[in-house]
């Protein structure tokens, strides 16, 4: 299909992966055919402990890697957190930011998302903001208002396109097998859209990639794929699995 935004692919492998799981995306990378990675940017984004090796093991491939968390500080005495410029260094180009499992369990609310975006872009990171509702707030009839809500608070004021990626994860269909229905998911992004255009003008946020996540599988990528405003994926599980991560994939292409 047309699409105006390349298109990014994001796996995000959340708390799996030892050193024989790079095994993992050295098949995706084989399985990368010219003509899909001429169509669509991939990325991984591992646990922080293998991330300089997957890094390493994908130059040249032109698979891209990724944090899936950083701190709002730039360096000093915060044990166990890791700064945006050490993602860098290990060889990231992304990082995701204010995941929802971030925000429920850890705490982190919208300024807190926003700091580690502005901590990543200063790093020269692109953070993948991620945001969404629950299933009470949309049975509510408050989905888009929480997630425009979420973004007013959650985005760096001066963010470019080139600088930043929203990713539109609906809590209640992370890891659950649910997904939105196609108009439930056109209508968020496009009102995504609208609320990037209020707050970073029409300009940039024309070309911000809004990615959906929740429950991408290869059996349902296509329909999710084809949405307005829908410009690619951030998947969780089905990135442990290079086939169905391809499969995904070359159903954004
Ligand atoms: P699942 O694809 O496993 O539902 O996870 C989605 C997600 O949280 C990606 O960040």
């Amino acid at each position: 299909m047309a699409r105006s935004i390349r298109p990014l692919v994001a796996g995000n492998w959340k708390m799996n992966g030892l050193k024989s799981e790079l095994a993992i995306a050295g098949a995706v990378a084989t399985g990368c055919d010219a003509a899909l990675r001429q169509a669509v940017d991939l990325a991984i984004c591992p646990p922080a402990t293998l991330l300089a090796a997957l890094s390493d093991s994908l130059a040249g491939t032109g698979i891209a890697t990724g944090g899936q968390d950083c701190s709002r500080e730039a360096s000093g005495a915060f044990t166990g957190e890791i700064a945006a410029a050490m993602l860098a260094d290990a060889g990231a180009r992304y990082v995701i930011v204010g995941h929802s499992e971030r925000r429920t369990l850890h705490g982190e609310d919208d300024a807190t998302v926003r700091a580690k975006a502005e901590a990543a872009v200063a790093a020269q990171l692109v953070p993948i903001i991620c945001v969404g509702e629950t299933r009470a707030e949309r049975e509510a009839g408050r989905a888009v208002a929480v997630v425009c809500g979420q973004l007013a608070g959650s985005v760096p004021a001066a963010s470019g396109a080139a600088s930043l990626v929203v990713a539109y994860e609906p809590v209640w269909a992370i890891g659950t097998g649910l997904t939105p229905t196609a108009g439930d998911v056109a209508e968020m992004h496009v009102a995504i859209r609208a609320e990037l255009g209020r707050l970073l003008g029409q300009e940039a946020a024309s070309g911000v990639r809004l990615l959906y996540g929740g429950s991408v599988k290869p059996g349902n990528a296509a329909e999710l794929m084809s949405v307005r405003d829908v410009d690619g994926a951030l998947v969780g599980g089905a990135s442990l699995v290079a086939a169905d991560f391809l499969a995904i994939a070359r159903a954004c292409a």
